[in-house]
Formats: C-alpha cells, sequence, structure tokens
C-alpha cells in the first residue's frame, strides 16, 4: 500500500509514552512538515508554542482537565489562532490613515478571520501528526487546551488576536506497545452526496450502535440511554462548562481586539 495511506490508517493517539525523548531531527522534522501545510493566501494566521519544560507541561495536565499523561510527553506543541503578528504590521504601518485618508471605517479581526485562521492552524496541526506518525513518533491531540484561557493566557504570555486552538503532545512508542485502531462511524452517515441531509431516528440508533452496546455494560451517570451518557460525557459535563465559559472570554477579547486602539 501507499505509504502514507499506510501511516494515516494505523496511526492511533497515543496516551503512553517511551522514557526516551524524541530526537532533535525528528522533533525539527514535525516542525518543518506543520509549517508545510496549506496556508490561507499564505499568511500562515498561526503560531505554534514549543513546550518541553517539565513544569509547564506539569500545569498543562492539570489544567487540561486532569490529564496526566500530558506530564510524560517529550515535548508539546500549542497550535494557536495568530491574527497578533499580522495585526501589528498593519498598525506599525499605519493602516488607521490609510483607512482615513480612503474615506473608509478601520474593519478589526472578526469571528470570520478567526475561523480562517483556526482552518491554518487545524492543517498545520495534523500535517504535524502524520509526520510524527511516519517517523515512529506517537502523539495525542489535547483539545481540553481551550479551557482555562485567563491561566494559559498568563502562561503563554499570550495577546488578545492569538489564542491556543489546540494542542499536541508527542512522544516515542514505548517498547512492544501500540494502541488499538479505533474503528469510525460508518461512512454513509459522514459522507453525503452533493448535499446535507438529517438521518432518522433510526439511523441514529445504527450509526451510535456501538455507543449504545457499551452502554448496556457500563452506565456511570444514570443515564437512560446512550445519548444520555454521551451529553453529560460531553456537552453537559463540568469540562463542557468550563470549554464554553473559556472561549467565551477568548472571543470577547478578540472581537474587542481593534476597537482598544482606536
Ligand atoms: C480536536 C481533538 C481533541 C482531542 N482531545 C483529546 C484530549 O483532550 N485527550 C485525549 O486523550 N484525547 C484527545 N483527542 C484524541 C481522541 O480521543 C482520539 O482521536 C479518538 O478517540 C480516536 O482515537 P484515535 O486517534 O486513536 O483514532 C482529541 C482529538 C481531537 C481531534
Amino acid at each position: 500500500m501507499n505509504p502514507i495511506i499506510n501511516v494515516i490508517n494505523n496511526r492511533t493517539s497515543l496516551r503512553k509514552f517511551s522514557k526516551v525523548p524524541v530526537s532533535e531531527l525528528h522533533k525539527k522534522t514535525i516542525i518543518k512538515s506543520a509549517m508545510r501545510a496549506p496556508s490561507a493566501g499564505n499568511l500562515m494566521l498561526y503560531s505554534m508554542i514549543l513546550v518541553e519544560n517539565k513544569d509547564t507541561l506539569e500545569i498543562l495536565s492539570r489544567s487540561c482537565d486532569e490529564q496526566p499523561f500530558i506530564k510524560t510527553a517529550s515535548f508539546a506543541l500549542i497550535f494557536l489562532v495568530d491574527y497578533q503578528k499580522m495585526y501589528d504590521y498593519f498598525a506599525d504601518n499605519n493602516f488607521h490613515s490609510y483607512c482615513l485618508e480612503q474615506d473608509q471605517k478601520a474593519v478589526y479581526p472578526g469571528l470570520s478571520d478567526l475561523l480562517l485562521g483556526s482552518q491554518d492552524a487545524m492543517a498545520a496541526a495534523q500535517n504535524s501528526v502524520i509526520a510524527a506518525e511516519s517517523l515512529g513518533v506517537g502523539s495525542c491531540y489535547i483539545g481540553d487546551i481551550i479551557e482555562n484561557y485567563e491561566l494559559h493566557r498568563e502562561l503563554f504570555n499570550l495577546k488578545d488576536l492569538s489564542f491556543p486552538l489546540s494542542m499536541i503532545v508527542f512522544g516515542n512508542y514505548p517498547d512492544n506497545y501500540k494502541p488499538k485502531i479505533q474503528s469510525r462511524f460508518d461512512e454513509k452517515y459522514v459522507l453525503f452526496k452533493e448535499k446535507y441531509r438529517s438521518l432518522s431516528s433510526e439511523e441514529l440508533h445504527d450509526m451510535y450502535r456501538e455507543n449504545e452496546a457499551k452502554f448496556q455494560s457500563n452506565n456511570p451517570f444514570e443515564a437512560k440511554n446512550a445519548a444520555q451518557v454521551i451529553y453529560a460525557q460531553k456537552i453537559g459535563s463540568e469540562f463542557g462548562l468550563e470549554m464554553k465559559r473559556s472561549v467565551n472570554e477568548i472571543y470577547k477579547r478578540w472581537l474587542e481586539a481593534g476597537y482598544k486602539d482606536e
């Protein structure tokens, strides 16, 4: 099989790392591969923060919803959506006076720009994961980096237009260890031809059938069905609420950023 497809098909998230750190060469290759990702207008509306300091990894293992394996990683890359650099460049080069001369109101980064930067950041992030896997380096996304915004802002000296969208932890595989490959939903529930369509109740039960089978043997939330378990584990959970609070603060600062300079 094509070696890249083989890497994609055999990749799993790794949450148990060898004590042997990732080599400098592999680390550099992973970072360079992230930077080769496509980028809107080739403006690279993201930045990465390389975290190797064990104390910082320890803090992150607590602030990202108590996930102790984070501190055992060789390093982490935090992918920031970053308009700060471009905005500072505009400000340094008198975009305000240009707008006045053109009789235009100054326009500041909006949620559309935030989403465009997010597309850039995630393209880079996934490139790093695939590059790592191809080198025999394991990785795991940490979505919980969008929690505790104020703490992470302070910890990493972030600005209003640079915030952490995703984090990936990297490390070598322990000897003779490879996590089980997780199944995916059936393609017919993920790939729609030409137009989106809503799924019927029967199709939804079928789509979630593995969760429903597990629910019969494991019901930690006094739930009445598998859907209620997923709800309780995800959007209705304590971490889900913290994510919402934290991201609302990110959006607020982002949308207010330019207006503060007027
Ligand atoms: C956006 C995103 C956020 C994730 N956040 C976490 C996380 O905080 N902790 C974790 O252990 N795994 C996290 N994962 C990994 C998923 O749990 C994992 O991809 C999924 O269970 C499928 O397993 P696989 O990657 O081994 O195929 C995340 C994955 C993605 C794409």
